[in-house]
């Protein structure tokens, strides 16, 4: 192997790491799942790092050629860093890994404990990288996908409404127990809401039963967080929940499809998804490590 330089990306070249972030997340055995598929979709993802990604992201070139990259965003509030990569185009894979990994490390903040990696189940590469740098498995989980042309949609009865902050204790303490240790708190999506996020609420009175946290994108939606309070299910309480998000993510005309991600053995919530016409598009694996001391 020649020699291979690593340099941070800058302002100047972004559009390179676009570029190559697309093309190689194509292809299910090099993909990091944070990405998302095509440059719209790394974009995006880019645009919401907490740590900007021309700080956050290293290139590696040999003799002038692009051939790999590792970036890492990181939320201080919560204690995580997401490590967005390795993608690298190289016989010598994890030796090019190991040399960015070392480069990006120090721009992870002081105060964070966990680490996380996210990649297709079937990125061998990433998968051995995790192993070898003992990133324990969190376990498979499956992306779904629904296209405009696919939606089925279904009626949305009067007990769903947007988020009021009457309703905080109870949603903080349902987020909480259906989704410890996520990457949202209850309090972070809250400050979230705009145009383009929104929090529909199912309620009994002053009963809360469940919410529904939603984005859109610049192409696309996505659904973050839905749950139904344990003693309100089996009732049509999560379709209304997931119809009014969806009816409000296709109305923007720009909305081309809606994506979410749901552990691979939540056999409920897949089959509510499969109503709607949801289908599943890759499956991928996580890993966490918390460091010590
Ligand atoms: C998934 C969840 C939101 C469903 O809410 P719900 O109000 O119980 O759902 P509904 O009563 O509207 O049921 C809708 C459909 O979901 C599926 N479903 C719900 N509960 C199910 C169960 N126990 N087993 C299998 N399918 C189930 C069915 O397809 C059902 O339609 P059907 O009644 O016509 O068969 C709820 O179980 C929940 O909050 N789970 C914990 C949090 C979670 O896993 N969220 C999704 C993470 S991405």
């Amino acid at each position: 192997m020649d020699k291979v330089n690593i340099i941070p990306c800058g302002p100047d070249r972004m559009d390179e790491l676009v570029a190559f972030i697309a093309r190689m997340n194509d292809d299910p055995a090099q993909h990091v799942a944070y990405f998302g598929v095509g440059e719209a979709d790394v974009r995006s993802t880019l645009a919401e790092a907490v740590i900007p990604p021309a700080d956050g992201f290293y290139l590696a070139y040999e003799n002038e050629k692009l051939v790999g990259i590792f970036g890492v965003d990181a939320d201080p509030e919560i204690g995580r860093a997401w490590l967005l990569g390795p993608i690298i185009e190289h016989d010598a894979w994890q030796q090019i890994a190991d040399e960015l990994f070392n480069t990006i490390l120090p721009v992870i903040p002081a105060g964070i404990r966990e680490h996380e990696l996210f990649c297709d189940a079937k990125n061998v590469n990433v998968r051995q990288f995790a192993e070898r740098h003992q990133f324990p498995s969190r376990g498979e989980t499956a992306i779904f996908s629904l296209e405009r042309d696919a939606y089925n949609r279904h009626p949305i009865p009067a007990h769903i409404q947007n988020f009021q902050e009457s309703y905080f204790n109870s949603f903080e303490r349902l987020h909480n127990e259906l989704f410890p240790n996520t990457y949202y708190t209850a309090r972070q999506m809250v400050e979230k809401l705009d145009d383009h996020h929104r929090l529909f609420l199912a309620t009994d009175g002053d009963k809360l039963l469940g919410y529904h946290f939603c984005k859109t994108e610049s192409e696309s939606g996505y659904v973050d967080f839905i749950g139904v309070d344990s003693s309100a299910r089996g009732r049509g309480v999560g379709v209304s929940l997931l119809a009014s998000g969806l009816d409000w993510m296709f109305a923007a005309p720009t909305t081309t499809r809606i994506n979410l991600t749901v552990n691979a053995e939540n056999d409920s919530a897949q089959s509510l998804y499969k109503k709607f016409g949801f289908v599943c598009e890759r499956v991928t694996i996580g890993f966490r490590k918390t460091l010590q001391g």
